[in-house]
């Protein structure tokens, strides 16, 4: 099997490795940055302590605190025209994935002009952007070290992603510190989103061994910790491996693919704007139930990650403990496990199985092909 493996320039983790980012813009010779976060992350005071940095590093540094959380095309192609003639040699994404795919469209339309939805779709960034530093608040999205970013297009109704070598940033800087006051509700979404990051590659089409070694440290890690990381978000062991697992899933999704959890959780997140890790969370078991037949023996393996004692169990018996692992753990964590408890009414089920249909980049990668029938039973039996 012939795979490559992409991965940022530079990937630096560990807590207090935000104090390198100086050094980091200097080997670049930047000289004029802009962070590009979130309004909470501001107010949290993180863009300021990062700009504090990089200003002791003599360059001289912009804060755009606008990222939204969904975010679009209009809103990328203003915040571009917006800060088009500043001449930025640094785009500094802090947040979650919001905030840092925010910065990797701004790269490529502060070079290449045009508008953002110019360059949706795989490989039609025409070269390299603005060199991008990625530094995560959650433990979660992973974007700090894909080479996509995520775009809502209104007129059109659907989301679009940007897909390049482009987008991958010079610089991931994973410094746990920054997701210690990240909320309980937040950190339970994106841990778990983390987590399916790791089962979905790991179980896909894609899969391969360089990918799969990530992706099985990264389970462990993130499900001995992702408990205790939301009931005491001070527990900064818990906090530390919830960074390192989530970064780890990140490079292995970012090279190998997600999958049918998360081709389901895109028409909720757009029907009904459920956030995208509670989606995923709660179609997780569902989703994994129909799939287990596809790959048996990696799904008792996912098990254990989980922590299923599977000794004398057979395939089948550790594969179904480990989808009973997925519902507790999201129950722990405080994510609901049913649509009708989101307020999705039965008969919205339907257009949703369609819709899902629609989702061939990721369907492509499930371990089992799943037909409209499945993908109906699915939606019914998360109901
Ligand atoms: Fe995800």
């Amino acid at each position: 099997m012939i795979y490559q493996i992409m991965l940022p320039g530079k990937v630096r983790f560990g807590v207090g490795s935000l104090d390198t980012i100086g050094d980091e813009a200097n080997k670049l010779a930047a000289k004029h940055a802009l962070i590009v976060t979130d309004p909470g992350v501001y107010q949290a005071g993180i863009a300021d302590s990062v700009k504090e940095r990089l200003s002791k590093a003599e360059l001289s540094v912009d804060i755009f605190s606008e990222a939204e959380p969904e975010p679009t095309f209009p809103r990328l192609n203003a915040a571009a025209e917006q800060f088009g003639k500043e001449g930025y040699d640094l785009l500094v994404g802090v947040g979650g994935g919001s905030s840092m795919d925010t910065a990797k469209g701004l790269s490529v339309l502060l070079a290449h002009g045009g508008k953002g939805q110019d360059y949706g779709g795989v490989d039609k960034v025409p070269g390299p952007g603005i060199p991008i530093f990625t530094l995560p608040t959650t433990a979660g999205t992973g974007s700090e070290v894909t080479n996509i970013a995520i775009f809502g297009d209104p007129s059109k109704g659907r989301k679009l992603g940007l897909v390049s070598r482009h987008l991958l940033a010079r610089l991931a800087l994973v410094d746990p510190t920054l997701t210690y006051g990240c909320p309980s509700k937040v950190t339970a979404a994106s841990g778990i989103d983390a987590l399916i990051h790791a089962i979905e590659c790991y179980t896909g089409t894609k899969a391969n061994t360089f990918s799969d070694a990530l992706a099985l440290e990264a389970m462990r890690l993130i499900a001995g910790s992702l408990r205790t990381a939301v009931k005491n978000g001070s527990d900064k062991e818990a906090r530390n491996r919830m960074s390192e697992g989530a970064l780890m899933a990140g490079i292995a999704f970012g090279n190998s693919g997600v999958a049918a959890v998360h081709a389901l959780a895109y028409p909720l997140g757009s029907r009904f704007h459920v956030p995208h890790g509670v989606a995923n969370g709660l179609l997780l078991a569902y989703v994994t139930e129909c799939n287990l037949p596809a790959n048996l023996p990696k799904y008792a393996t996912v098990a254990q990650m989980l922590g299923v004692k599977t000794q004398g169990l057979s395939l089948q018996e550790a594969a179904e403990k480990g989808v009973e692992a997925m519902k507790a753990l999201a129950k722990d964590i405080g994510i609901p496990l049913h649509l009708r408890e989101l307020g999705v009414p039965r008969e919205a089920l339907e257009e949703m199985a369609v819709t899902t249909m629609e989702v061939t980049r990721l369907l492509a990668n499930n371990p089992k092909e799943l037909t409209l029938d499945d993908v109906r039973r699915i939606w019914q039996n998360a109901w």
